[in-house]
């Protein structure tokens, strides 16, 4: 099938040429994300390949079923930037990755827990400058320490367990328990008892109107003094100003994003010549105690080998079958 892959970046077109080996499409890569002035680009296309990103109203899937599109594949796990009734409306498939790499996630993490503990980041700015001064740089064993993960699917499950490997006391809160939690020595507490009695506090949940702002001042107030706070699952679980309100009077001791509420107009580009014009994300960037990185969890070697298998694998099945294992209303329907 003729796909028109928006978003592209050069490791995009590297990973779904690779894949597309088994697949034999014909791949068209756009640097242009979708949005009503690019959405022509798509004429003549039988599908389009979309990320994170890009947008999919119901006037842009409109227009693309007009120009002869009859599939939307996402490259990656979450559809919140797709109108899923205009799509069902105008029966249009709409098909994800619904997993490629939860290790990928854990695994960053843990790389940022370890990082804001130990302050690799300051240490090797240091070191450059030839100051092998220690000051400042004092860790803590995370050995003996209570970490409290807050969603225990596949991603915060993983995390628990590297974590546990490390010797943490291990906290939850979900409201569906995962027995492997349980199985490897982890409690399940209310969110309050999590807070209050975890070192570390890790998000793991999806990003729902009830999740919203999951993070706020009272729960940073029920936090331990000096707590460290990783978010790698998305940015609108933190209340970011409350958070800053938090790493000013000293509450939250290291903050580690991968994911930031206002990220769409900042991550997966190089704005290094422009200004920023974020003032709260700006105001993040200068504390010594937080490390930001720019959605990249997801972003190993695996995870997008399975990213690229899969959604062009999801395109093979529709062109076949009118359907796919991967739809995204497969999956509603599956609950
Ligand atoms: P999953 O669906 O396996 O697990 C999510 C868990 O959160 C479930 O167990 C669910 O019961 C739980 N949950 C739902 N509401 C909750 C609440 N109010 N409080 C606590 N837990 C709640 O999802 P998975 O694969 O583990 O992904 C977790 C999150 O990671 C995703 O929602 C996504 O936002 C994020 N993610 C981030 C990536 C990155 O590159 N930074 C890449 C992939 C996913």
């Amino acid at each position: 099938m003729k796909i028109a892959v928006f978003s592209s970046k050069p490791s995009t077109e590297t990973f779904l040429n690779r894949a597309n080996k088994a697949h034999g499409h014909e791949l068209c890569f756009l640097e242009a994300r979708l949005t009503p002035e690019t959405v022509s680009l798509a004429d003549g296309f039988g599908a389009v390949c979309i990320f994170v990103n890009d947008m999919a109203n119901k006037a842009i899937l409109r227009r693309l079923k007009e120009l002869g599109v009859s599939i939307i594949a996402l490259r990656c796990a979450g559809y919140n930037n797709v109108d899923l009734k205009a799509a069902h409306e105008l029966g249009l498939c709409v098909c994800r990755v619904p997993a490629y790499s939860p290790y990928a996630v854990a695994e960053h993490t843990v790389g940022l827990m370890l990082a804001l503990n130990r302050k690799i980041h300051r240490a090797h700015a240091r070191v450059r400058e030839s100051n092998f001064s220690l000051e400042g740089l004092l860790g803590f064993d995370m050995h003996g320490r209570t970490v409290g993960i807050v969603g225990t699917g596949k991603i915060g499950a993983i995390t628990a367990g590297i974590l546990k490997g490390f010797g943490m006391e291990l906290l939850a809160y979900d409201p569906n328990e995962n027995p492997d939690i349980v199985a490897m020595g982890g409690k399940y507490v209310p969110l309050p008892k999590l807070f209050e009695r975890s070192d570390i506090v890790s998000l793991h949940c999806p990003l729902l109107p009830s999740t919203y702002h999951l993070i706020n001042g009272a729960a940073v107030a029920q936090m331990k003094d000096g707590v460290m706070l990783v978010n790698t699952s998305r940015g609108a679980l933190i209340d970011t100003v409350c958070a800053i309100e938090g790493l000013k009077s000293g509450k939250i001791g290291y903050l580690g994003l991968d994911v930031y509420e206002e990220e769409a107009d900042l991550f997966f580009e190089d704005l290094s010549n422009e200004v920023i014009q974020d003032d709260i994300f700006a105001r993040l960037l200068t504390f010594p105690n937080v490390i930001v990185t720019g959605h990249q969890a997801y972003y190993t070697e695996t995870a997008l080998n399975n990213i690229s298998d899969t959604t062009l694998g999801n395109v093979t099945a529709y062109e076949k079958d009118k359907t796919c294992a991967n739809s995204v209303f497969l999956d509603k329907v599956k609950g």
